[in-house]
């Protein structure tokens, strides 16, 4: 690998609130994981890294590496615990988090919506329910009308697409059942939510950024010579991913989401472009695998540093604006006999930055996901991606050898040789 150049890039982590915080009840993958099975390790989101309590000594972690910025979530169920009644202390909780943030030189980047929900908004029917656009949004209206002071970056909701499909076709998350209507209302619902709270957030602020988490994969037939394959992956790619962005970012309605809302024409609802890359799909039908041969990460990942670039390029011709990867990671799950906490995350790390400096396209922001290794949803605590390790029973931090490597790569504005000899180390450990 050559040396590179990133001084243009901003470089952090991203979090989502339940995946880090422990402690809640009020919400629905709380009740969710309480369920027999539905959790491969049997944890639940009450414990997670307990950031809840931690938040002083992690916030001063991140800064002492230097991270730039940090994506982090609010958690709706805590600021919202009952319809319409909201929590001043959770409020005031997040509000002094923010401030250490920004007194460390972090810029904020606040998500309104990832994944989860308040016990009492599931009750209701979730983002099904015809009303759960205006529930939503008067959240929104809460929250940025408390917060706005401290932050002017925002992502409205994280992957729809995601959210929609594990919750409502792959049975990964609540409800947990299968139902093509259900799914189409939530991809609906929420297309329609971010466009309306962008305009609120718009109308709240002035000059703010706001953007939605696009969860972006590569498509490509598992068989180049299958017809059929061939057809189902621009069929998977359509659905997955154009359906949502048409809607949401350019007010672009596919009939797959019913009728386009009185209130909404074609027009331009975002401010950067958020693209959460993680891997890339060999289709076969609805389902999708790996490529035979490929490097693959602790979860079976196909590892495509390309594909950063492909689906910013795909994306960022139909809607150009400035570039956020929102997310970025691997699980890494180190190796148990030697005891190192990762094995091939800098190279991850490394490859998928290099496509990005070398892309001439209009990336401003990184997000690493995550810091510390959390809550990773259906399987629990196994999967670690976090650049700084944590011990659950002890909720000990310890940075990983990528957390020093991305502290080094920001103070040099990029990566030289002697980074690359440092950390790069050998090739992937594991092949589909
Ligand atoms: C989600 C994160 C999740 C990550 C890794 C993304 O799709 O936004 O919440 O932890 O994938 O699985």
């Amino acid at each position: 690998m050559e040396p590179f150049e990133l001084s243009d890039l901003m470089i952090g982590t991203a979090t989502a609130a339940i995946q880090i915080e422990g402690g809640d009840k009020n919400n629905n993958w709380y009740d969710y994981a309480t369920l027999p099975g539905k959790i491969k390790d049997g944890s639940s989101p009450l414990r997670s890294t307990d950031h809840w309590n931690r938040w002083e000594e992690d916030t001063a972690l991140m800064a002492e590496l230097g991270l730039q910025t940090y994506r982090m979530g609010l958690e709706w169920s805590r600021i919202e615990p009952k319809p319409g009644e909201f929590d001043n202390a959770a409020i005031q909780h997040y509000r002094a988090e923010i401030q250490a943030i920004l007194a460390a030189d972090i810029v904020p980047l606040v998500t309104l919506h990832h994944f989860t929900n308040p016990s009492w908004f599931q009750g209701l029917g979730e983002w099904t329910a015809p009303e759960s656009v205006d529930i939503w949004l008067r959240f929104v209206r809460k929250v940025v009308t408390e917060l706005g002071d401290l932050v002017t970056d925002w992502v409205t909701i994280n992957e729809p697409n995601v959210y929609a499909t594990l919750c409502h076709l792959f049975k990964e998350g609540p409800p947990g059942r299968v139902s093509w209507q259900n799914l189409r209302l939530v991809l609906r619902h929420m297309a329609i939510a971010h466009v309306r709270a962008y305009r609120l957030i718009h109308e709240l602020q002035q000059n703010p950024q706001v953007g939605f988490a696009h969860h972006a994969r590569v498509f490509t037939p598992r068989n180049q010579n299958n017809p059929l394959q061939k057809i189902m992956s621009a069929v998977d790619e359509k659905l997955f991913q154009d359906v949502i962005t048409d809607a949401a970012l350019g007010g672009v309605w596919s009939p797959l989401l019913g009728r386009r809302p009185a209130d909404i024409s074609a027009g331009t609802y975002y401010d950067y472009l958020g693209l959460n890359y993680y891997s890339r799909s060999a289709v076969t039908g609805i389902n999708d695998g790996t490529l035979p041969g490929r490097p693959i990460n602790d979860l079976g990942w196909d590892i495509y540093p390309e594909g950063i670039v492909e689906v910013a390029k795909n994306l960022s011709e139909r809607y150009p604006a400035p570039i956020w990867i929102t997310e970025n990671g691997t699980a890494d799950n180190g190796n148990p006999v030697t005891g190192e906490l990762e094995v091939f995350r800098p190279r991850f790390i490394l490859e998928h930055l290099k496509e990005i400096a070398d892309s001439g396209l209009d990336f401003k922001r990184y997000y690493h996901w995550c810091f510390v290794d959390n809550w990773e949803w259906s399987e629990g605590e196994i999967p670690r991606f976090g650049l700084v390790h944590n011990d659950y029973e002890t909720q000990t931090r310890t940075v990983k050898p990528s957390g020093q490597m991305i502290s080094e790569i920001i103070a040099q504005g990029g990566v030289s040789t002697e980074l690359i000899e440092k950390y790069l180390g050998p090739e992937y450990p594991n092949y589909a």
